[in-house]
């Protein structure tokens, strides 16, 4: 698949798609980024992923120059060019280009990347044996550093140490705690169990990104009549749960079926998980349509 980029107003493959190597993003990881999917000609939950990252704009105090509506048709229109019907849509905005830390002396008009892409995170037999996954050492930040909300660049070094923690030890993901030793997330995705028959997620307070598929799950569960509560956990409750997942737009929702080489529940994904995979594979359907 031709991979399509929109940067700064200019579409180009993305081989020819080149940026300052001073971008505030390149020099200090002062960006923000989201991963979007593409499902079926239709982008899911763009306005979502719209809302989240102007939110971290207004906190960062990026002086955007495109409104949210407007940044809406560019990656709509994008899209269209690109005519694919199943993709990646990676999204970057930075604060801008200059050398120095201080923003009076850069030119704050940020950089703005639309790349039209494919991936796919984990094989299929990922998702029919699920994952085993390892507590790493890195904790999460403390949202009086980098609220953890923020998908913001810099702050994904520490999230790719974890990730190479959990590969050395042979996982499919590592799961971090916060600064109190409750569970926050894993590198790239949130992170469910089922104790008692109540789907239980870490709550907004532990400190994660709130992501986006998280969100859909509650969703859906509360749409569907399964319990569903978000909660203070801790390792002991992924050691006494019956099963457990992982959602991220990325990995989508993916079953886990073992902590630290202890199995969760029987080891096997529970059925549970896989009802709540089979709703959210229909509602990746639903998406914004971008054909005209
Ligand atoms: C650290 C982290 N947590 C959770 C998620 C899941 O977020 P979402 O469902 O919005 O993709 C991501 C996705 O990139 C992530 O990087």
């Amino acid at each position: 698949m031709p991979k399509l980029v929109w940067l700064n107003g200019t579409v180009s493959p993305l081989e020819s798609a080149v940026t300052s190597v001073a971008d505030h993003a390149h020099l200090y990881g002062d960006g923000l980024f989201e991963g979007i999917r593409i499902y079926a000609g239709r982008i899911f939950k763009l306005d979502e992923h719209l809302d989240r990252i102007y939110f971290g704009c207004n906190f960062l105090r990026y002086e955007m120059t495109i409104s949210k509506p407007e940044l809406r048709e560019i990656i709509l229109d994008v899209c269209r060019q690109a005519d694919i019907a199943d993709g990646y849509i990676r999204l970057n905005i930075t604060r801008g280009t200059g050398l120095g830390l201080d923003p009076k002396n850069i030119d704050r008009n940020p950089n703005v990347m639309v790349m039209i892409s494919s991936l796919a995170l984990y094989p299929p037999e990922a998702y029919a044996r699920g994952l085993d996954v390892v507590t790493v050492s890195l904790r999460t930040l403390p949202p009086d550093t980098l609220d953890p909300r923020l998908k913001c660049i810099g702050k994904y070094a520490g999230n790719i140490l974890a990730k190479f923690e959990a590969n050395q030890r042979g996982a499919g993901e590592g799961l971090m705690l916060n600064q109190q030793g409750q569970i926050a997330e894993c590198t790239g995705d949130n992170i469910f169990f089922v104790i008692d028959g109540i789907v239980r997620t870490p709550h907004r307070s532990c400190g994660m990104l709130q992501g986006i598929t998280r969100n859909t799950v509650l969703e859906l569960c509360a749409e569907h009549q399964i319990p569903a509560i978000e909660e203070v956990l801790t390792p002991y409750d992924a050691f006494t749960a019956s099963e457990a997942f992982l959602t991220g737009t990325a990995a989508e929702v993916i079953p886990m079926v073992t902590l630290d080489g202890q199995p969760i529940g029987d080891g096997k994904p529970g059925p549970i998980t896989q009802r709540i995979m089979e709703l959210y594979r229909a509602t990746t359907q639903t998406g914004v349509p971008f054909a005209l």
